[in-house]
């Protein structure tokens, strides 16, 4: 099974619609015996996701925020939660929550094409689906805290680099090879695949305890003024001046 998020004039940015059909398509994933796994990706050649969309963010409120982040936390909860394997394609930028979306998957193949960071400080908010978790233990507490407070990103080869992804290969190549990839892991037992993923999730105790900080934390963000002057720049195109 392949799900491809589809929204390509907003480089496949998150939205309410786009989380719905991502959620519905998991609950067909985990309802259906004859899927065995699930290879996400983005529609187009630009982007895999480009973040939350950003033009819903504008309404500031610690509430909203904090459930926005809670929402998107137990979405992408039921991804590495999967009893089946789940690989991230990632064919372009791979941003904000389109970086945690690749983060929260089994495991990671990207295109050369492929950038990733952590761009919310730029808009004056945090990581909110997980990425101040699933980075850290991924790419280790220095990088994830580099890469969360510069807002850079990076190219595929320095994703592979330090283990972001696990492999790199043309773009023309991307879909081929995860699917060759996927075709392997499901030709093993069904049994020992989703027992193999419950035991390594395992070892991540405390995981629970670090996303409610994380939404809270969010929460506080998406309530400040930066957060308004950021998103606001944004969608008029322009730098923001925060305070
Ligand atoms: N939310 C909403 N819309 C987004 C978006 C997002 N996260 N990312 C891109 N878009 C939209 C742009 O507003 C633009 O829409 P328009 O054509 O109606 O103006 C369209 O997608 C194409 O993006 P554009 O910025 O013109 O492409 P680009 O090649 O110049 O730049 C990026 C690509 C990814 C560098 C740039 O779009 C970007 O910085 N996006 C935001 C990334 C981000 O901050 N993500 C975290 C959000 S929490």
């Amino acid at each position: 099974m392949k799900i491809t998020i589809h929204r390509p004039d907003k480089l496949n940015a998150l939205n309410a619609s786009v989380l719905q059909g991502l959620q519905e398509a998991l609950h067909d994933l985990h309802n259906d015996a004859s899927m065995r796994g699930c290879i996400i990706t983005g529609a187009g050649e630009k982007a895999f996701v480009a973040g939350a969309d950003i033009s819903t963010f504008v309404k500031a409120d610690r509430n909203i925020g904090k459930e926005l982040a809670e929402l998107g936390q137990q979405l992408f909860f039921s991804i590495e939660r999967s009893p089946k394997p789940i690989i991230a394609a990632v064919n372009g930028y791979a941003l904000g929550g389109g970086c945690e979306l690749a983060l929260a998957c089994h495991f990671r193949i990207a295109s050369d094409n492929a950038r990733f960071g952590q761009p919310e400080v730029n808009l004056g908010i945090i990581p909110g689906y997980g990425g101040s978790q699933r980075l850290t233990r991924l790419i280790g507490k220095g990088r994830a805290l580099e890469w969360m407070m510069t807002g850079d990103s990076y190219d595929a080869q320095e994703a592979w680099r330090i283990g972001l992804v696990n492999h790199v290969c043309p773009a023309s190549e991307l879909q081929t090879f995860a699917e060759t990839k996927m075709r392997t892991i499901i030709s093993k037992s069904t049994t020992a695949l989703a027992q193999i993923i419950a035991a390594t999730n395992a070892s991540e105790v405390g995981v629970e305890e670090g996303m409610k900080t994380e939404a809270a934390c969010f929460g506080t963000a998406f309530a400040s003024d930066d957060m308004l002057e950021g998103t606001t720049a944004f969608l008029e195109k322009r730098k923001p001046q925060f305070k």
